[in-house]
């Protein structure tokens, strides 16, 4: 294995190092030719100005780039968008309308759960799948309509990261797709998504960058029993990501709370014991986040906050500050990502836990 990780000391740190060309190799066909509907299939031109609404069904972390994708659906096509657990959905009375696209993310693509709620949907009368997929070959691939083939490459670590982002970029397209579709995004916008999708993977590499930093940060961890994640907006299913990351790695009791719920619940945890990992990008909901980590302070809570350049934290007492690059706009969930990766890998590392194979969890569960 060592010649296959290079100068890296395991694979999860690889792929993490690895998402700049990831990205950039996802992008290939969309930055040459812009959003085209060629790109999700040759029945994509079928299928995709008939679209009504989005049904995405996933598991783990595959989930989280649903849950990130549908705040970018939403706003950008105006169509409703709703994200479910595959485990639950396949089981649930659920209500199916025809004509909403139903979107599986699955890093491989034989997820069992997933593959058993594609069908679901099928026998519930939904008409067209799409599958997001890191894997050719696959089963769920083979059982949809449509399909992106995300190019991260083999993911070795159980504990996805590359294939996370790769996702995000994916369902990042078929958000504008689906917006350009409806008339809500015209060339000029158009021409410049592409120009920030270009810059992207250099914004990864800048995040990446600030690896000696977390590392400085997840000594403080190694100790702890237990860790809370905020974000809001695009930012809270990152903060999930980041919390998942955490226990599945570290094995550190880790949850995360859209910040302006901590008053109904996760608020009586706080004390001096309890670090506080905050997202807090520069975007329309900076000021809310500010509050609610005045709310964790006034508890004696340790904040860890993500910052970019532009969201003007300063470090003081009990609060620590890594600035993420400069605000890259609605790609920031994608950018956030990293240092939540980054903190757990090297959380885990300081505890010594097995990074690669966390105890009892599979890379990819083929059964139930
Ligand atoms: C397992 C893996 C996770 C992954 C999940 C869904 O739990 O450990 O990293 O997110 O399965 O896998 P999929 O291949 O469907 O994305």
């Amino acid at each position: 294995a060592s010649l296959e990780l290079g100068p890296y000391s395991h694979f999860m740190q690889k792929e993490i190092h690895e998402q700049p060309k990831a990205i950039a190799d996802t992008l290939e066909a969309l930055v040459d030719a812009g959003f085209q509907m060629h790109l999700f299939g040759h029945k994509a031109g079928e299928i995709l100005p008939h679209v009504r609404g989005v049904k995405i069904l996933a598991c783990g972390t595959s989930y989280y780039a649903g849950l990130t994708a549908r705040y970018w659906i939403e706003a950008m096509s105006g169509l409703p968008c709703d994200v479910e657990i595959a485990s639950e959905y396949r089981y649930r009375a659920a209500c199916a309308d025809p004509e909403h696209l139903v979107v599986t993310i699955s890093q491989s693509g034989e997820t069992l759960d997933t593959m058993e709620a594609l069908k679901y949907a099928r026998e519930l009368g939904h008409r067209w799948a799409l599958s997001i997929c890191n894997v050719r070959e696959s089963a769920i691939p083979r059982a949809s309509d449509l399909v992106f083939f995300t190019r991260a490459g083999a993911e070795i670590g159980v504990a996805s990261t590359k294939a996370f982002t790769t996702q995000l970029v994916a369902l990042f397209a078929l958000s504008v797709l689906l917006g350009k579709q409806r008339g809500r995004i015209g060339a000029a916008d158009e021409a410049r998504l592409i120009d920030e999708l270009r810059h992207l993977p250099g914004s990864i590499q800048h995040a990446l960058n600030l690896e000696p930093q977390i590392k400085a940060w997840s000594e403080r961890f190694a100790a702890k029993n237990d860790a809370l994640f905020l974000g809001r907006g695009l930012h809270y299913p990152i903060a999930l990501e980041g919390a998942l990351k955490l226990k599945e790695i570290s094995y550190i009791h880790a949850e995360a709370y859209p910040a302006g719920e901590l008053k109904h619940g996760p608020l009586a945890l706080v004390d001096e014991k309890m670090p506080v990992v905050v997202i807090a990008p520069n975007d329309s909901l900076l000021e809310k986040v500010k509050s609610n980590m005045q709310e964790v302070a006034a508890r004696g809570g340790e904040l860890f906050v993500f910052a970019d350049l532009d969201s003007h934290f300063e470090e003081s007492d009990g609060v620590h500050v890594i600035r993420t690059p400069r605000h890259v706009g609605v790609l920031s969930p994608i950018v956030h990502a990293i240092p939540v990766q980054l903190l757990a890998y090297h959380v885990a590392l300081a505890r010594g836990t097995d990074v690669d194979k966390p105890r009892n969890l599979a890379k990819s569960v083929t059964v139930e």
